[in-house]
């Protein structure tokens, strides 16, 4: 008889809706499944573990997670024993009201619950039929392991939560009251990833310029990204996301004094006009947001800035929205994320009547959209000529021998280049502006 041993693979699955701290909370369950054994796989058919990590900002991702949910609920069908658990938003809103809702569930595992998952699926594979694991402990869960792979670009958190209440927003509700990791801990855990190869970081939190607002005597974020700044071998630091009211002057001449941190803001501004930013609660004006940006720029001239922003806002009327068009037209961003209003229950904005009709919503969506398409257009043209440093990230996916990389600014280019480059700064110059990348060659 063969002596040899048997390894019994078991596989995961991870679907992931929503934002980059959720793509970090995915990174790390699969951090913890890889300490018990778990493989990750990319086909669902295959997993002994499915774990959807659901987003509950908007009602459109939630409900595709629970669309997906279902189909994946036929795997049980072939492999009985297979598990199937929703983390996530979703699952910190509406907890053990999911077990009742779809009964092949095996778990339900919120934002704040994560270091538990190997327990978690100790409990299911010993009987426990539901498991919910909810709620938040206090501090911050911070020693969760670190993705094994060689990133080239990580994501680090160094805050959670929100103190802010804007009134449309779930997330205080979801992900827990603001908290800062330590600055010492933040430090060691890039230098660690520095030593595996990371070249760029990008810090989380849902308001990572209020960071240690909580904790005298830690550094603030300005002196944090000066800290990090000098870490030898790390090339670029980028974070997100920020809040208009609690960006300071300190943290804007950062841009002009930091060697590594990229010249890219994402600084959401969420509507154009001071009645409907007064009911979302946002705590700044339309003018104050351009005072801002106007600092910025001035500042870091070349800097890009992008936002995130919100059309049919309860009681936003023509006006209204022209200002956002307004707002959009003055700062010439980017790029931008822009999204239709859906009221999201226990916040405060789904008290009042959704009551722009959902073909206006529809069409203001798009009508900002188009505007924003000629301007990024616009600016990626204007680019056409210049030489750019370009992190180079991998093989284009169009072509074997085009290298893909991101400028300081986040935009994507792709230029004729050989693997051998990845993880490399390189400099490019750029050809041709499109919609969504530029073009260039390698610059000698
Ligand atoms: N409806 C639509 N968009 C929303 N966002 C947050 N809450 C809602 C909501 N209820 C958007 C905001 C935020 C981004 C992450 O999602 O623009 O910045
Ligand atoms: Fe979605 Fe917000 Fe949760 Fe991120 S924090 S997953 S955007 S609800």
């Amino acid at each position: 008889m063969s002596d040899k041993l048997i390894v019994i693979e078991k596989r995961v699955y991870i679907k992931t809706f929503g934002c980059q701290m959720n793509e970090h909370d995915s990174e790390w369950m699969l951090a913890l499944l890889e300490e018990c054994g778990y493989q990750e796989t990319k086909r669902w058919e295959e997993a002994d573990v499915i774990l959807v990590n659901t987003c509950t900002v908007r009602e459109k991702p939630e409900q595709k997670a629970y669309s997906i949910v279902g189909r994946f609920q036929q795997l049980k069908e072939n492999n009985h024993d297979a598990i199937i658990g929703i983390a996530g938003c979703v699952a910190q809103q509406r907890g053990e009201g999911l077990l009742a809702r779809m009964p092949t569930l095996d778990f339900v595992l919120g934002p704040g619950k994560i270091h538990k998952l190997p327990e978690i699926l100790r409990d299911v594979k010993s009987g426990e039929r539901g498991v919910c694991a909810v709620g938040f402990e206090n501090g911050c869960p911070t020693n969760l392991p670190i993705p094994r792979t060689r990133q080239l670009r990580s994501y680090v958190t160094i805050m959670q939560g929100c103190d802010n209440f804007c009134s449309y927003c779930i997330v205080p509700a979801v992900r827990g009251r603001e908290c800062s990791r330590p600055s010492d801990e933040v430090l060691a855990e890039i230098d660690a990833l520095v030593q595996r190869g990371t070249k760029e970081v990008i810090l989380l939190g849902q308001n990572v310029n209020s960071y240690a607002k909580n904790n005298p005597g830690e550094l603030t974020f300005p002196r944090l990204l000066a800290k990090i700044d000098e870490i030898p071998g790390l090339e670029r630091i980028r974070f997100t996301t920020s809040h208009p009211k609690d960006l300071t002057e300190e943290l804007i001449e950062a841009f002009g004094t930091l060697e590594h941190l990229c010249e890219h803001f994402h600084l959401p501004f969420q509507a154009g006009s001071n009645a409907v930013l007064e009911r979302m609660h946002r705590g700044h004006t339309r003018e104050e947001y351009l005072a801002k940006i106007r600092a910025l720029r001035k500042a870091a001239p070349q800097i890009s800035i992008t936002a995130d922003v919100m059309v049919g806002f309860p009681g936003e009327d023509d006006d209204d929205f022209t200002q956002t068009l307004e707002l959009v037209q003055a700062v010439e961003f980017d790029g931008f994320f822009s999204f239709k209003y859906s009221p999201r229950q226990g916040t405060r904005s789904a008290q009042w009547q959704d009551d722009v009709p959902p073909e206006l919503k529809q069409w203001r969506l798009a009508t900002l959209q188009e505007l924003q398409r000629e301007i990024t257009l616009k600016k990626n043209k204007k680019l056409e000529g210049t030489v750019k440093e370009v992190l180079v990230e991998g093989r284009s996916r169009n072509s074997p021998h085009t290298m893909m990389g991101r400028t300081g600014c986040n935009r994507i280019v792709n230029f004729p280049g050989e693997s051998g480059l990845v993880g490399e700064l390189v400099l490019v110059k750029i050809n041709e502006g499109l919609q969504n990348s530029l073009r260039g060659e390698l610059s000698r």
